[in-house]
């Protein structure tokens, strides 16, 4: 018995709910290919597409550790399984690389044994893949790239997540500037106490984003999409932030942010035609100071 899974790129955060919004994208994504293997333990047979960055070694890896974790907890600990994992998508790019891929693997081994499981029921093992991969359990790209849409995490613990409904034809124009941003790092920078008063700002932006996706109002969600608290820190990680948002914004986006902890960029669009406008004009921006650069254009 064999299944071949793809799971796709996220954007977490939506700018102002750090740890808590996220959607996800139509592609870029990754690819599990899982088969039984009628012997004992878990094999990566294969990983393809990642220039050597990932483990082979199947504690290390994110995909088979949490497929790992799964195993244990439904009392099948020895079952034989051989996982073929191609990367689709850059690593390290903020786009939930490492969940796409952890997530492919849950939902691979969950169909081979007949959805012993529901989707949302898989999101505390993928989140132990994120744990593994950059040292915080986090769920903003794990849960979209399982439920689809857009996701709201109202709660850690215990785990609370909302799909929250949103206009029809949003697109997302994301730009990933090929510079290093590791997301354990881009987590280190930021301060851990914030004062009441920026925390008033930001949840009243974080309370007026997901009305915004309510109402179908697209004016509310762009001027929601500010961020106070993590931005400001992690923007000087991006070359050209600022400029960027201001091409982005020039050119038609609801609005526009860091995706996950970036360095990729993205803004929320109302059609295909807006999104891919600004991706053009953002890479040409990027060329121009020497920075090469990946670009999708994707409903949401
Ligand atoms: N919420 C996480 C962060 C997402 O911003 O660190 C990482 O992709």
């Amino acid at each position: 018995k064999s299944v071949r899974v793809f799971a796709p790129a996220t954007v977490a955060n939506v700018v102002c709910g750090y740890d808590v919004l996220g959607f996800a994208v139509n592609a870029p994504g990754d690819e599990v290919i899982m088969k039984l293997t009628g012997g004992t333990g878990i094999t990566l047979s294969k990983i393809t597409g990642d220039d050597g960055k990932l483990p082979l070694d199947p504690e290390k890896n994110t995909v088979s550790a949490s497929v790992k974790h799964y195993l244990d907890y439904i009392g099948q600990p020895d079952l034989g399984i051989d996982i073929e994992l191609h990367k689709k998508m850059p690593i390290g790019s903020g786009l939930g690389s490492s969940s796409a891929s952890t997530v492919a693997g849950l939902f691979a081994v969950n169909t081979l044994l007949d959805n012993l499981l529901n989707t949302k029921e898989l999101v505390p093992f993928a989140m132990k893949g994120e744990e593994l991969a950059c040292g915080y359990g986090h769920a903003d790209n794990v849960a979209p790239a399982l439920m689809g849409g857009f996701v709201l995490i109202r709660s850690y613990t215990p785990l609370d997540i909302i799909s929250l409904p949103f206009p029809e034809n949003l697109h997302a124009a994301i730009v990933y500037p090929e510079v290093d941003v590791p997301t354990k790092d881009a987590r280190q920078m930021i301060r851990s106490k914030v004062l009441l008063k920026d925390a008033v700002t930001q949840w009243g932006n974080v309370a007026g984003l997901v009305s915004g996706l309510f109402m179908n109002d697209y004016e509310l969600i762009g001027r929601s999409m500010t961020d106070i608290l993590v931005e400001p820190v992690r923007s000087i990680l991006i070359p050209d932030f600022y400029q960027l948002r201001e091409l982005a914004m020039d050119a038609g986006a609801i609005g526009f942010g860091i995706s996950g902890s970036g360095p990729s960029v993205f803004a929320l669009t109302k059609d295909a035609e807006t999104a891919g406008k600004i991706t053009k004009s953002l890479q040409q921006h990027l060329k121009d100071i020497a920075i090469n650069s990946l670009s999708f254009v994707s409903e949401v």
